[in-house]
């Protein structure tokens, strides 16, 4: 990759700014200083900016806690939207959220800028879990587990079987643990309604086999290990066979 467009994805400066910073003599490759914006360079390689080492890698994975009121979206010109949460870099690395989460859903959002990872990892194919943790209205009955079992007729399509846990049972409010391997437009809520159950609150815990880092507060984020996704992607991988 050239070097002017390695440094304006990573967001030091727009491409104009940066062949600046070059002809100011103010960036090193390989222990020299570059004076040519066109060189080439292999992102991962250390770059030095004003005499500070960066970060070259340009394929970035991000794990999120989402928080509810923020939509999932690249832009929108009158509500928050999670990329806003991110900083500028994971913008114009080209990071993007996995799938996407309800308005006033919370949890675990994944961001990556490998755009063929994320295709297979929301590929239906691939049947990869999600789990949920929801607050529903009333008392969920074991009657409620079987449905989500055997599959629930939503109108338009039938779910796959999921997974129902009921944690806590009470007259007025009930609190579960749902497994899913689908990714349908309100797929959990539409599957309580089928249950006569309202979501009163829904978060998102794991994706395939990818937990939400606890120490996150809502709104939070962190980059992902290259362990962590590369346990992600082969998971998923091994399911495809
Ligand atoms: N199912 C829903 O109903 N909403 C979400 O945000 C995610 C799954």
């Amino acid at each position: 990759m050239r070097l002017d467009r390695l440094l304006s994805t990573l967001a030091v400066g727009s491409r104009s700014q940066v062949k600046e910073l070059i002809r100011q003599g103010r960036v090193q490759v390989r222990e020299t200083t570059a004076w040519d914006a066109a060189m080439e360079v292999v992102p991962g390689e250390v770059v030095w900016v004003n005499d500070v080492p960066l970060d070259t890698r340009v394929i970035r994975h991000v794990m999120m806690n989402k928080p509810a009121g923020v939509l999932t979206a690249a832009r929108d010109s009158k509500q928050p939207t999670v990329l806003d949460l991110l900083p500028s870099l994971y913008q114009s690395c080209g990071c993007m959220p996995v799938g996407r989460l309800d308005k006033d859903t919370e949890g675990l959002l994944l961001f990556t800028s490998d755009g063929q990872a994320a295709h297979r990892l929301l590929s239906p194919k691939r049947l990869v879990p999600k789990v949920y943790q929801a607050r529903v209205t009333g008392r969920l009955q074991p009657d409620a587990v079987a449905a989500f079992k055997c599959g629930l007729n939503l109108g338009d399509f039938v779910s796959m079987p999921a997974t129902l846990h009921i944690l806590d049972a009470q007259e007025e409010s009930s609190l579960a643990e749902v497994t899913v391997c689908e990714g349908k437009f309100h797929q959990v809520k539409r599957m309580f309604s089928a249950c006569g159950h309202e979501v009163l609150a829904l978060k998102r815990l794991r994706f395939g086999g990818l937990q939400l880092d606890d120490t996150l507060a809502p709104g939070e984020w962190r980059e992902l290990s290259d362990e962590e996704w590369n346990l992600l992607v082969k998971g998923v991988e091994d399911v495809a066979g």
